[in-house]
């Protein structure tokens, strides 16, 4: 048995990371988080100084970067270049410009052969915006997780200040996740939308163990 392929999509802080990390360790499965990609390569864009317009640039960056993921004790560690980024692609400039980078074509077309390259041999929970739609069509389980947005808000929040990490205040959070999701959900390629044969689950008012649990049930009946 080498394992599914697992998408798990959805909006902004919804709860993808903290639940694919535990349903892939769970099943000894790998994870792959593709939002970190993406922040990786706005970062490198940010560091050189690259105007945010230019696409050709820009593209250039993502085929040229090397992103790396290490397991660490608490969270998956990320790697440009061969140094360490886990902390830096989680600042607010990343925040603001990721969703810019993410739309350009040349970009998503790189991190989208880059993913069908990690995920190849099955065993793998990836989480994103569109690994359902768009970097896994085939995946036989696909989760589309959704969350209010006061919660998810609210959740972030929590987690910036027990890790810390420089945080705004509550309701500058939700307006910020609320701008992403509008530019990840508007844009012309591989927007975020929820695949015609994913499960949606809203986890507003469930644990993370319940909504790890369900998907869990899902994966077995699917094996
Ligand atoms: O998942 P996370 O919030 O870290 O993702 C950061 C950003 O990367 C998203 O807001 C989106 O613009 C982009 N992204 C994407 N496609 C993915 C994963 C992330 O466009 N599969």
């Amino acid at each position: 048995n080498k394992g599914l392929q697992v998408a798990i999509d959805g909006p902004a802080s919804a709860g993808k990371s903290t639940v694919a990390k535990l349903v892939a360790k769970k099943f000894n499965y790998v994870y792959c988080d593709t939002g970190a990609m993406y922040r990786a390569v706005t970062l490198e864009v940010l560091n050189q100084g690259i105007d945010p317009n230019d696409e050709k640039a820009i593209a250039e960056i993502a085929r040229q970067v090397k992103i790396d993921f290490e397991p660490g004790e608490s969270e998956q560690r990320v790697f440009l270049n061969g140094e360490e980024v886990t902390h830096a692609i989680r600042l607010p400039k990343v925040a603001e410009n990721v969703s810019a980078i993410a739309a350009v074509p040349e970009v998503r077309a790189e991190m989208t052969r880059q993913q069908r390259q990690i995920a190849e041999k099955g065993g793998i929970v990836m989480d994103g915006r569109d690994i359902g739609t768009t970097v896994l069509p085939n995946a036989p389980v696909k989760i589309f997780m959704v969350a209010s947005a006061y919660e998810r808000a609210r959740r972030r929040y929590v987690e910036n200040k027990a890790k810390g990490i420089d945080t705004t205040s509550l309701e500058e959070l939700q307006k910020a996740i609320e701008l992403r999701d509008k530019k990840d959900s508007t844009r012309k390629v591989s927007p975020l939308t929820q695949a015609a044969d994913a499960v949606r689950l809203d986890t507003t008012n469930l644990t993370i163990d319940e909504v790890v649990d369900k998907i869990s049930q899902i994966i077995k009946k699917t094996q």
